[in-house]
C-alpha cells in the first residue's frame, strides 16, 4: 500500500514528526499556570494546520481530568458544545449532582427536582462551573474558523466563561485573514490578544530520512527530494505518492508534481489573493534576487504599501524572509508558478 496520502484532513501513514510545536502547545494549555486559554493555529492550505490539530486533541485527551471536543463552524455551537457535554456517561453524575436540567433544551438530562434551563448559554455556564469546580477541564477545537455567526456567538460567549474563570480552553485553526477577520470584531478582542501561532515548516532532514527508509535511495537523492519539498507537507505526501505509485526516480514524475500542486493548492491560493498581493507576488517570481528593493521597483508600489503587502503575505505564510532585505517564497516551485501565470 502506497504510504504517502493525498487526502486533506487525515493524518497521514507517512507522517513528520512535529513534536516542537506540538509540545509547545499542548505545554501552554495543560502546564500548572496555563500560558494562556486560547490560540490559534494558522498557515497556508496544505501546510499541516488539521492534522496537528488533531495530534494535539490526541494529546491533550490522554491527560489525566481533561475533555476535548471538536466543534464545527457550521453549526450552532453553543448548542453543540451542551449536547457533547450532556452525551458524556462519564459527566452525567456530575450534571445530575448539581441538579441541571436540560430537559427542555432537548438534552436528555432530565431531573424532577429541577426546574429546566430554557436557555442554552445559562445551561452551558451551569455546566462549566460544575465541571470547573470538580477539576475538569473542557478544551473546545475548531478547524477551519470563519468569521461567521456561529463562530461570532460561540466565541463572544466563551469569552464569559473565560472572565469567570471557568477551566475552559480554546484552539482554532485558520487562514491567516480568516482569524485576522474574527480578531477584529470589536467584541472578540480578547482573541486579538491570544497567540497566534504559524505553523512551521517540516524539518528537511526527517523527510530526507523517511524518503530514504521508504525508498532505499542514497543519501543524496534524497536530499535532494527534500530540497524539492521545502518542508511543505502536502508536497512530501506529493512526491512521496508519485515515486511509489510509479515506482521511479523522483526527476521522471516532476511535471506530474507540479500539475499536483498546482491544482489542488496554488490554484485556490491565488485565486484567494487580491490585485497588490499578486503584483508583489509577481515582481518577486521574477527577480532574480528577491531584495525588496528590486521588487519595489518591478511592482512599481510606494514603500509604506509594499510593506503592507509584504507583512500580509508572510504572517500567512506564503513568503519568507531568511535574510533582512530579502524575500523568498515558502512553497516549493511557487516562483515557477506564478511566472507561468504571467507569461
Ligand atoms: N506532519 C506531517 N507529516 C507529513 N505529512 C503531513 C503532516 N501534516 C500534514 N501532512 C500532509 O499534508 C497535507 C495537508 O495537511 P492538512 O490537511 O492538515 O493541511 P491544512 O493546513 O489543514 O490544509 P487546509 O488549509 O486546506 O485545511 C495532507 O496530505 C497531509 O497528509
Ligand atoms: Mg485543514
Amino acid at each position: 500500500m502506497n504510504p504517502f496520502s493525498l487526502t486533506f484532513g487525515k493524518e497521514p501513514v507517512s507522517a513528520i514528526n512535529r513534536d516542537k510545536q506540538v509540545n509547545e502547545i499542548v505545554e501552554g494549555f495543560t502546564s500548572e499556570n496555563p500560558e494562556y486559554q486560547v490560540c490559534m493555529i494558522t498557515g497556508v492550505r496544505g501546510s499541516g494546520k488539521t492534522v496537528m490539530m488533531t495530534e494535539i486533541s490526541s494529546r491533550i485527551k490522554e491527560e489525566k481530568n481533561w475533555i476535548v471536543i471538536e466543534l464545527s463552524p457550521d453549526r450552532n455551537m453553543l448548542q453543540a458544545l451542551a449536547a457533547e457535554l450532556s452525551n458524556r456517561f462519564d459527566l452525567t453524575q456530575i450534571f445530575k449532582e448539581a441538579k441541571i436540567n436540560l430537559s427542555v433544551l432537548g438534552l436528555g438530562l432530565e431531573l424532577d427536582s429541577a426546574p429546566p434551563i430554557t436557555d442554552i448559554a445559562v445551561a452551558l455556564d451551569r455546566m462549566l462551573a460544575q465541571l470547573t469546580k470538580k477539576g475538569r477541564k473542557v478544551l473546545v477545537t475548531v478547524d477551519e474558523t470563519v468569521a461567521n455567526q456561529n463562530v461570532r456567538e460561540f466565541a463572544s460567549q466563551f469569552q464569559i466563561y473565560i472572565r469567570k474563570q471557568y477551566n475552559v480552553f480554546l484552539l482554532m485553526t485558520g487562514l491567516y485573514e480568516k482569524i485576522y477577520e474574527l480578531q477584529n470584531e470589536d467584541t472578540l478582542t480578547f482573541l486579538y490578544r491570544a497567540p497566534k501561532v504559524l505553523i512551521d515548516p517540516l524539518n528537511s532532514d526527517l523527510i530526507a530520512k523517511q524518503y530514504r527508509v521508504i525508498f532505499d535511495i542514497s543519501e543524496e537523492e534524497a536530499k535532494e527530494m527534500a530540497n524539492i519539498v521545502k518542508g511543505y507537507p502536502y508536497a512530501y505526501q506529493v512526491l512521496g505518492y508519485l515515486c511509489y505509485k510509479n515506482q521511479c526516480s523522483y526527476k521522471d514524475i516532476l511535471y506530474d508534481f507540479d500539475a499536483y500542486l498546482n491544482e489542488y493548492v496554488y490554484d485556490k491560493i491565488w485565486s484567494e489573493m487580491s490585485e497588490k498581493d499578486r503584483k508583489v507576488a509577481v515582481a518577486l517570481a521574477n527577480s532574480e534576487t528577491g531584495k525588496i528593493e528590486d521588487i519595489r521597483n518591478r511592482s512599481k508600489l510606494k514603500a509604506n504599501e509594499l510593506s503592507v503587502y509584504r507583512d500580509r503575505l508572510l504572517k500567512r505564510g506564503l513568503i519568507k524572509s531568511s535574510q533582512y532585505g530579502y524575500l523568498e517564497f515558502t512553497l516549493p516551485r511557487f516562483t515557477e508558478f506564478v511566472k507561468k501565470k504571467y507569461k
